[in-house]
């Protein structure tokens, strides 16, 4: 969806819906409805990377795999876009081993502060979760090997100011995997002018 075209929502107003319901979800307000393992077999997850991950950061809010495109290895840097509560984070954690390094962002201090918990619960040393937004990120130029997103990028207003700052954070011939959504025909006006419909 191309939210920069939508004329009766603000831009503002579309970033603080999708924010609600992001905080909503992440302190359990508002309940997804999936059965996440399901999920997340069928969009091609292994069984040796859902056993990595923290079960109370599988939320099934994901819809692909980043990582087989991306193909984190020993020793390298990542960047999650929109973490939520780490699910991507763990995973590639597990395969970038000690040697390695993978920072998630995210702008719902809920979904940060909960991804920081589960890691420090669970004894990951290689995680860092950062407060912010994908438009902006707090991240060092020219610092990372990979950027991976899950379903992520369909949510911002300002979509190539995020492929801006990939290519701002990421070192020369650094690799992305992005998973998301797409639109393949014109959405009613009645979806447009929802603006629970932005988060969803
Ligand atoms: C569909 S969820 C995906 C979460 C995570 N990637 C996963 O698969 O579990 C979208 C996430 O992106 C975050 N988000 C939405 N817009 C954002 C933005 N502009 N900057 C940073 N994070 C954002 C939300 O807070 C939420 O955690």
């Amino acid at each position: 969806m191309d939210k920069e075209k939508n004329k009766t929502l603000g831009e503002s107003e579309i970033r603080k819906s999708v924010r609600d319901f992001y905080t909503n979800i992440a302190t359990g307000k508002e309940k997804t409805k999936v059965d996440s393992d399901n999920l997340n077999r069928a969009l091609g997850y292994s069984e040796e990377q859902l056993k990595s991950v923290p079960e109370e950061a599988n939320m099934g809010l994901g819809c692909g795999n980043p990582h087989e495109k991306a193909k984190p290895a020993i020793g390298e840097t990542v960047l999650d876009l929109g973490c939520g509560k780490g699910f991507d984070v763990f995973i590639a954690a597990k395969a970038v081993g000690d040697e390695g390094y993978v920072i998630g962002v995210d702008s719902s201090i809920d979904m940060v502060e909960k991804a920081r918990y589960i890691g420090k619960k669970r004894k990951f040393n290689n995680v860092d979760f950062r407060l912010g937004e994908i438009e902006y990120l707090p991240v060092a130029d020219n610092t990372l090997d990979i950027v991976i997103s899950n379903c992520v990028i369909n949510l911002s207003t300002q979509k190539q100011q995020v492929y801006n700052e990939i290519h701002r954070v990421l070192k020369k011939g650094g690799r992305i995997g992005i998973s998301d959504i797409t639109q393949a025909k014109p959405l009613p006006q009645s979806v447009l002018d929802n603006p629970r419909m932005y988060g969803t």
